[in-house]
């Protein structure tokens, strides 16, 4: 048997609009990493055991009030040291969850208690940060929701988390190694099964006429995703979490990497019975349905546009004329390589990175360093160049605030936490280093982050 999304669409009619099935809205103040096994794959294949936030893939859905805390006590019931990083989160720094910079790994047997006020109101999400490259690929992520005092006037409120899992089809074992070379130098994992909300079948009904909210999040390890609206047409209100100033009328493709979220406010248009769905690029060039919308009934349209989503507290631009300069290099990987890079505070050439495990390096520094990449004054302007000398995208994402994409003409884009680089296409972000810590900066592609690309940041 093969994984393919044509021959699991085949005979799937039937699934489509099934309900959500996580505890949804009343989650309990503990958080248990442990095992589980579930029906990732479609029904008649094998089920899967994965390492779960409460024995659910997503984990629980965690939903606070914008200005409200996040208090659940992480019990590690893995083999394994764990610990949770609130991806997106304007956070205080000892709560951001990186094992081995804001806090030890919790061992097994062993419990964190994370307790943290949330600022911005948005589509976030929690993931593992120890070994995330297999930590996240055998499911530990869930979705964390920061609700509006005033939500925006819909009629529906849907959260949709892709990801995708590498399963062998004729187990559903997740595939091993995690730590695979070939994946590693290359573009990362990225999985044989595609799926939303921890289903592979995952869909919705809606009215002709209705306007939804959609909470788009990419969890996958890899994967980016290129997205289309079939039968609904809409705006893009925020981007990783964050409001737009005006929605944004939806006419080309959407991009999401690994991390990123974007929320759309979208009116179903299609006709009863008429096809409506949220598409997939195909690697093809076609399109396939990733969630379809069963079109069940008609109501009178909105006439007017959304209205924007109101904004967090948080979006001064960055004073440019007094920002610090700085440039961030991607380096390594198939196909580019890299001369040397320092990796443990040794000179390595190629071969002697690639016998460490590191394929990658920030600016000649594969992982960690003891010092941190720039330490920024509280308050300080800053702006980084992002060079890509790979021949690979990377997800790039900044731990603990948001930043802007400076224009061409030095206009400063919406606020993101992951922004995607592409080779020989240099970007420049900005932002105003406010919130004191360490603080990762990484590729999100995991397995990449995980083999060097990874670095720190001050903020004293
Ligand atoms: Cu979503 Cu450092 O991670
Ligand atoms: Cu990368």
């Amino acid at each position: 048997m093969t994984f393919t999304r044509r021959a699991f669409c085949a005979g799937l009619g039937g699934v489509a609009g099934l309900a959500l099935t996580r505890p949804a809205l009343a989650a309990p103040p503990t958080l248990t990493a442990r095992k589980a096994t579930v029906q990732l794959a479609p029904e008649g294949y094998p089920t899967t055991e994965v390492w779960s936030y409460d024995g659910t893939l997503p984990g629980p859905l965690i939903r606070v009030p914008q200005g409200g805390r996040v208090t659940r006590q992480l019990i590690n019931a893995l083999d394994v040291p764990t610990s949770v990083h609130w991806h997106g989160i304007r956070i205080d720094n000892a709560m951001d969850g990186v094992s081995g910079l804001t806090q030890d790994p919790v061992p097994p047997g062993g419990t964190f208690d994370y307790d943290f006020a949330v600022p911005d109101a948005g589509t976030y999400w929690y993931h593992a940060h120890k070994n995330s490259m297999e930590q996240v690929a055998r499911g530990l992520s869930g979705v964390l929701i920061v609700d509006e005092a005033t939500p925006p006037d819909v009629d529906r409120d849907e959260i949709l988390m892709l990801g995708d899992w590498l399963l062998d089809p004729d187990t559903g074992a997740f595939v091993e190694p995690f730590a695979n070379p070939m994946t590693m130098s290359h573009g990362g994992r990225t999985g044989n099964l595609v799926g939303v909300n921890g289903q592979y079948a995952y869909g919705l009904t809606a009215e002709t006429g209705e306007r939804l909210r959609l909470r788009l999040i990419n969890s996958a390890n890899a994967r980016i995703f290129g997205l289309r609206l079939q039968g609904m047409s809409g705006w893009t209100v925020a981007l990783d979490g964050m409001p737009l100033d005006q929605p944004e009328p939806l006419t080309t493709e959407i991009i999401l990497a690994p991390a990123q979220r974007v929320d759309l406010i979208v009116d179903v248009t299609a006709a009863v019975d008429q096809p409506a769905a949220l598409l997939m690029a195909m690697s093809d060039d076609s399109w396939q349905a990733l969630v379809e919308v069963t079109v069940t009934g008609g109501r009178t349209p909105r006439a007017d546009p959304p209205a924007p989503l109101p904004a967090n507290p948080n979006t001064a631009l960055p004073d440019l004329s007094q920002a610090r300069s700085l440039e961030i290099a991607m380096e390594g990987g198939a196909m580019a390589g890299m001369d040397s890079a320092v990796f443990e505070g040794e000179r390595l050439d190629f071969r002697g990175l690639i016998e460490r495990g590191q394929y990658w390096a920030l600016s000649g520094q594969s992982g960690l360093s003891d010092t941190p990449f720039a330490t920024l004054q509280r308050g300080e302007p800053v702006r980084i160049k992002l060079v890509n000398r790979t021949v690979f995208p990377h997800a790039m994402h900044l731990h603990g605030t948001h930043f802007r994409q400076i224009g061409p003409d030095r206009t400063l884009g919406p606020l993101r936490d992951t922004i995607l680089s592409f080779p020989d296409e240099p970007l420049e972000i900005a932002f105003t280093a406010d919130n004191p810590g360490k603080w990762l900066f990484h590729c999100h592609m995991l397995a990449h982050a995980a083999t060097g690309m990874t670095t720190w940041i001050e903020v004293a």
